[in-house]
């Protein structure tokens, strides 16, 4: 496997290269970042966050709302706040613990994320079980139960091929092998066993069930969430936004003025006594956008009016690429500017 990783290991912004020592800051954002998000998706944000912030004390002075902005888009903002929090945290002690029980104890930190920076920086003989990790595991053992109850089995299978000798003398290695194993061998849908160092061991590939494994658990319906949003510009070409309260979903995040989300969906008469001043509203579109726990639904409401007195503030439409905007409301954005 090591072998393997020395001839293929793929080279990404945040990984250090044979011989150098990795810096925490950056194997620690990284993996803030990539939770819940593609290395593809992440690399631009990721080079963007780290020219801005270059050090984690950096990133601790600077205000909240800077942070939240050059996150916006990457969703999942909790992770965001506690981000930043983490950081201050990290910089009034002067740097990271270098331990998984002083990692844990970290906001935004869980076992996984202690696990990883415990291992790519610090070296510490552990294996973090991310997504990939998982799939190679329940292969390689032939883990035949579905998820979630075979998390157990699987954290277990993790941790017996991280004990291995060659394992414990290179866990940083050993961590971003089995990653990047499973992110360009171990496929989801087409595992490339041919490929692969562990063919010949692999009891999913031995039993012809590679490509079935892990098993899944029946799909959770997501129920749906309707709300209206409001496009409101003025003469100057100015647009009216808000910016949503501190705590809860999207905290601190800019929107544009709307209905609150609920499960039945809204008349427009309805959704316009939530409208942000009197003006002729037309129809400018729908917007879909999944989230973690519901579905979003979200009619766009667009209108001009020669002046906006309304509560919020008032920003050109057409330059809100620096706005903390989840993505939700850029698309809404996208809509409401484009028709698309
Ligand atoms: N997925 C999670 N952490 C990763 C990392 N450090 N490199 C590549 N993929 C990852």
């Amino acid at each position: 496997m090591l072998a393997w990783y020395d001839r293929h290991r793929r080279r990404l912004p945040w990984r250090a290269l044979p011989g150098e020592t990795a810096d925490p800051y950056r194997v620690w954002l990284s993996e803030i970042m990539l939770q819940q998000t593609t290395v593809a998706a992440v690399i631009p944000y990721y080079e963007r966050f780290v020219t801005r912030f270059p050090s984690v004390d950096a990133l601790a002075a600077a205000p909240l709302e800077t942070v939240l902005a050059a996150w916006a888009g990457l969703g999942y903002y909790a992770r965001a706040r506690n981000l930043h929090a983490c950081a201050r945290a990290v910089a009034a002690v002067g740097g990271f613990p270098r331990d998984l029980d002083g990692l844990r104890a970290l906001p935004g930190i869980g076992a996984y994320t202690a696990a990883a920076v415990g291992a790519i920086a610090f070296g510490v003989p552990t294996v973090p079980v991310d997504g990939n990790v998982e799939r190679v595991a329940a292969r390689l053992f032939a883990i035949d139960d579905s998820l979630p109850s075979a998390k157990p089995a699987i954290a277990g299978a993790a941790a017996r091929l991280g004990a291995d000798p060659d394992a414990r003398a290179r866990p940083s290695d050993f961590a971003q092998a089995l990653f990047d194993l499973g992110a360009t061998i171990c496929t989801p849908a087409t595992p490339a066993c041919a490929l692969c160092p562990w063919r010949d061991v692999c009891a999913g590939r031995l039993a012809g069930i590679a490509a079935e494994l892990p098993r899944k658990g029946p799909k959770k319906q997501r129920p749906v969430r309707y709300g209206v949003h409001f496009w409101l510009t003025d003469e100057a070409g100015q647009v009216l936004l808000r910016r949503r309260p501190a705590s809860g979903l999207f905290g601190g995040m800019t929107e544009l003025p709307g209905t609150p989300w609920r499960g039945e969906s809204w008349t427009a008469a309805d959704a316009v006594r939530h409208a942000p001043m009197p003006a002729e509203w037309r129809p400018a579109g729908q917007v879909r956008h999944g989230l973690t726990h519901f579905e979003l639904a979200i009619d766009l409401l667009a209108a001009r009016v020669p002046r906006i007195e309304a509560e919020g503030f008032l920003r050109p439409a057409t330059e809100l690429a620096d706005e903390a905007l989840p993505s939700v409301m850029r698309k809404c954005v996208r809509m409401a500017v484009g028709g698309n």
